[in-house]
């Protein structure tokens, strides 16, 4: 089958031409959207990534130009307007799960850095700073983690907290029996916020989920506690969340994924003027960490992604019931 695959970066190529038996693969280095719908001419589906934009109308051109498959390589499909795929008879697949350990342990990560401070101690002792001078953090020993959404990456991060010795508190629509017997305690989203030092989000973006870190969610969070968000970006309001952070309420940010990401991520700017002010007001404060989308960059994920994909697309085109439909 002819593909078109959107977003390619050289890790890409590399794992889907290590997998690949038959298909044949057009790498095309720019985004899916309005005006590289062309590019996908004579291919028969497209393979995209979380921030390639398959709106109504991207779907319309992709419909009129004789594609049938949308391929996700990745878990979220928040960027694909379902009922047009539906409408258009375009068949949606994805990843649902490549290495939910691979983002829970990134969550780790970043509030391990921003407690303990590790990425300033690496620059100083480079410059021959040995001080420890405002490099204090904090035991995660004995203090309170909340966690939303405990699906498959909430879940292996919550397992991880509860390894640290800290209380978890998790809120989902769902209870995970297996989590509640391991001594997570699920409670409503106010009580999690109100309670819980360092929160992370791992609920997939919806519209109920839009925004759910305003200024009013925010307010509920204790002085100085952490906010840490390997989902998605407009999970929180960006302008709120800087307010938080001006006003010294929020004491700290680690975010993987941002709202406005799509201008940024994946990509080099650092020989260009960033026109974002937001992005440019968040890594400002020495008390944010910001990584972009990497949370799922491991070889294990990189390597399940290429299969299931592949997989995924030789399921279609043998006609076969598609198992990871959307
Ligand atoms: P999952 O589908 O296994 O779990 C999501 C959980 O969120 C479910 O338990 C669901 O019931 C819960 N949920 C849904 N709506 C909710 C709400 N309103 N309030 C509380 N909980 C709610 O998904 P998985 O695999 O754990 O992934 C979670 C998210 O992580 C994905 O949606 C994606 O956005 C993000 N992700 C980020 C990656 C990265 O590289 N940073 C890589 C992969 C996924």
């Amino acid at each position: 089958m002819r593909l078109a695959f959107f977003s390619t970066q050289s890790y890409d190529r590399t794992y889907f031409d290590k997998y690949n038996e038959g298909h044949s693969i057009h790498y095309i280095p720019v985004g899916l959207q309005a005006d590289t719908v062309p590019l996908a001419a004579g291919c028969e589906g497209v393979c995209v990534f979380v921030n390639d934009r398959l709106d109504a109308g991207v779907i319309r051109d992709l419909k009129a130009l004789g594609l049938r498959l949308i391929a996700l390589r990745c878990a979220g499909f928040n960027n694909v307007d379902l009922e047009a795929a539906r409408a258009a008879g375009m068949a949606v697949v994805r990843v649902p799960a490549y290495s939910p350990h691979a983002v829970a342990e990134h969550a780790v990560a970043l509030i391990m850095a921003l407690n303990r401070k590790t990425h300033k101690a690496y620059n100083r002792i480079r410059e021959g700073n040995f001080s420890l001078e405002k490099l204090t953090g904090f035991d995660l020993y004995g203090k309170t983690v909340g966690v939303v959404g405990t699906g498959k990456i909430g879940e292996a991060f919550a397992k991880i907290m509860l390894g640290f010795g800290c209380r978890v508190l998790a809120h989902d629509l769902y209870l995970q029996p297996g989590l509640v017997a391991a001594g997570v305690e699920y409670v409503s989203l106010e009580a999690l916020l109100t309670q819980s030092l360092i929160v992370s989000l791992h609920c997939p973006l919806t519209e109920q989920t839009h925004h759910l870190i305003n200024a009013q969610t925010l307010a509920q969070l204790p002085a100085g506690a952490m906010l840490i968000n390997t989902s998605r970006g407009a999970l929180i309001d960006t302008a709120a969340v800087i307010r938080s952070l001006k006003h010294r309420h929020l004491g700290y940010l680690g975010m993987d994924v941002y709202e406005q990401e799509e201008k940024l991520f994946f990509k080099d700017h650092s020989e260009e003027l960033i026109e974002d002010d937001q992005i440019l007001r968040l890594m400002g404060f020495p008390n944010v960490m910001i990584t972009a989308h990497q949370g799922f960059f491991t070889e294990e994920a990189l390597t399940q992604i290429a299969r299931v994909t592949l997989d995924n697309i030789r399921q279609f085109e043998a006609g076969e019931p598609l198992k990871n439909a959307v």
